[in-house]
């Protein structure tokens, strides 16, 4: 028996170097850590038990049968994050440059397919040079094989890729498909095709940090929820992530622990509101006024920067929210802010995390770019999602609800349970000058003052509307608050809705506009 350990032992230590410490050094020379020291960063000590260390390729083309190496390149296996069970896959880049063989494909498909049976988030750690080029269309299907998993997984448990190398090609559709996606500044890149495509096919001069960096896909494409400074605050963030969501669409995100306070009232809310209606104010400091102190984390923060959305807690309970943001572009809503919202509002709605909506939006956003680009459509998204969303929802409106906004915005008439305005509130068709120009325009050009006429006729119209009362009048607003009960107001109010049921129709699936 001795013998025969020592040979497992040996097999082992194969394993863990995977290919080479030549390659390994390199790894780190590119300020990059090695698929086994990830997987140490990331989870709690001693907890990863590993599945498919010994798996080798099947390849005889082009020599590759004198090349084999323990696990062909993706470390598998599961572990705890702070207690919870996840399954993580870590591609090894030091093997084959971490890229994707039949063998490769079948352990990630291994490992999600425990964690669909197993009820528990999947993360994936990828740093690959995509399909295993001399395999072929073998390569090609195990990719299907994962993206087919990554989509009946979805809605079912959380997906998250941490990107930490090369993703090119179509291995982007994994982590496409997947709910988050961080990535590492400078040593990470996505695209469908690299640079010298690009200058093949357009003739643009592009280098792959621009083209497909962190930076790019966290501000202009979206594509990237989150852009991290180096792998360790990577991995720090996935954990805070995790900490915020549950370990699948049938269980409850976990609370935190919350010492009830003697009061909740928190006066600084009653000084962000600014004196003129057009002045901006950061909606992050609402946000933080009535979260558990320094709670929020924010989600695609440099994309769409008209509306934020993120995790927060109230009395440690997980609420997802979804915020105009005033401070950029007047809070409007366009295609991005629309997509970006629907996306994490959904998310939110698969895994029971109750919506808090804070709205302050001017409209939406006017101009051939966005109609031609489809902001019907995009737009639409936004409203779907809020419409089927059938988690506790609460929406807060702190100044302005104009036009075809303010239903979007989980307003009471798509399913809100509970909808508050503070004293600010203005709802309406549109803003003051815009409504009496329009109604009153006749009147105003047959004035002697026709600006005299114009502002008397914005004061006739704000005094009507540019107050949320009206609404409190019809029920579309529940209760006009004092701002620095808001804190108040929604801990009881999500207490009040924790054990809410609603459901949709039985369908097979909605069709959300695409
Ligand atoms: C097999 C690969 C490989 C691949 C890299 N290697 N990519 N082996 N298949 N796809 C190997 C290299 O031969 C090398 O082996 C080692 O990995 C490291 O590669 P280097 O080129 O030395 O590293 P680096 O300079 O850092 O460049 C990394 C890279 C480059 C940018 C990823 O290797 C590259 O461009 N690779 C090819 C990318 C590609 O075209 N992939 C196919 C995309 S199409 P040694 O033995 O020297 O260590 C695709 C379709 C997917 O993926 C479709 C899914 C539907």
């Amino acid at each position: 028996m001795i013998e025969k350990l020592q040979e497992l032992n040996k097999k082992k230590e194969a394993a863990k170097i995977g290919g080479g410490y030549k390659r390994i050094e390199s790894q780190h020379k590119k300020g990059k850590l090695t698929a086994r020291e990830r997987i140490e960063l990331l989870l709690d000590a001693g907890s990863f038990e590993e599945i498919g260390m010994f798996v080798t390729h099947r390849s005889t083309n082009f020599g590759l049968e004198n090349q084999k190496y323990l696990g062909d390149g993706v470390v598998t296996g599961y572990g705890t994050v702070n207690g919870r069970l996840i399954y993580v896959y870590s591609q090894d880049f030091t093997v084959f440059g971490g890229s994707l063989s039949e063998t490769h494909a079948e352990k990630i498909c291994k490992l999600m397919d425990l964690a669909l049976k197993n009820g528990a988030p999947v993360v994936g750690l990828n740093d690959s040079g995509g399909a295993r080029i001399q395999e072929g269309v073998v390569s090609l299907g195990g990719y299907a094989d994962i993206f087919y998993r990554n989509t009946k997984a979805s809605g079912v448990i959380p997906q998250v890729s941490l990107i930490m190398g090369p993703c090119a090609g179509g291995a982007v559709y994994s982590p496409a498909i997947t709910d988050f996606i961080f990535m590492v500044e400078n040593t990470s890149y996505m695209f469908v095709t690299g640079p010298n495509v690009v200058k093949t096919v357009t003739h643009e001069e592009v280098t792959s940090e621009d083209l497909g960096g962190a930076s790019a896909h966290s501000s202009k494409s979206g594509v990237t929820h989150f852009s991290c400074a180096n792998e360790v605050q990577c991995i720090e963030d996935f954990k805070k992530l995790l900490s915020y969501i549950p370990q699948n669409c049938e269980e409850d995100a976990p609370n935190k622990n919350y010492e009830p306070k003697a009061t909740e009232t928190r006066k600084e809310l009653l000084e962000i509101i600014p004196e003129n209606p057009n002045q901006p104010y950061d909606i992050r400091e609402v946000i933080d006024g009535i979260s558990d102190t320094n709670s929020f984390f924010e989600v695609h923060k440099n994309f769409a920067e008209n509306i934020v959305v993120g995790f927060t807690r109230i009395a440690g309970r997980s609420i997802g929210v979804v915020a105009n943001q005033p401070a950029y572009l007047a809070g409007v809503l366009d295609i991005n802010s629309s997509r970006k919202a629907a996306r994490f509002v959904r998310f939110c709605n698969a895994f029971n995390i109750p919506l808090l909506v804070l709205v302050d939006v001017p409209g939406f956003l006017p101009g051939t770019d966005q109609e031609w680009n489809g902001i019907i459509t995009n737009g639409a998204k936004l409203l779907y999602a809020f419409s089927e969303a059938t988690v506790p929802k609460i929406t807060v409106i702190t100044r302005k609800a104009y036009g075809g906004a303010y239903d979007v915005m989980n307003s009471k008439h798509i399913g809100a349970d509970l909808n508050y305005a503070w004293p600010s509130a203005e709802i309406a068709v549109m803003g003051a000058k815009g409504a009496a120009e329009i109604i009153f325009k006749k009147e105003i050009k047959q004035a002697d003052k026709p600006e005299d006429k114009l502002n008397e006729k914005i004061k006739e119209y704000e005094g009507k509307f540019a107050n949320p009362y009206r609404a409190a009048e019809r029920g579309f607003i529940d209760e006009v608050i004092d701002p620095s009960e808001t804190r108040t107001k929604l801990i009881k109010g999500f207490k009040m809705l924790e054990n809410k049921v609603d459901s949709m129709p039985r369908k097979k699936h909605g069709n959300i506009p695409l």
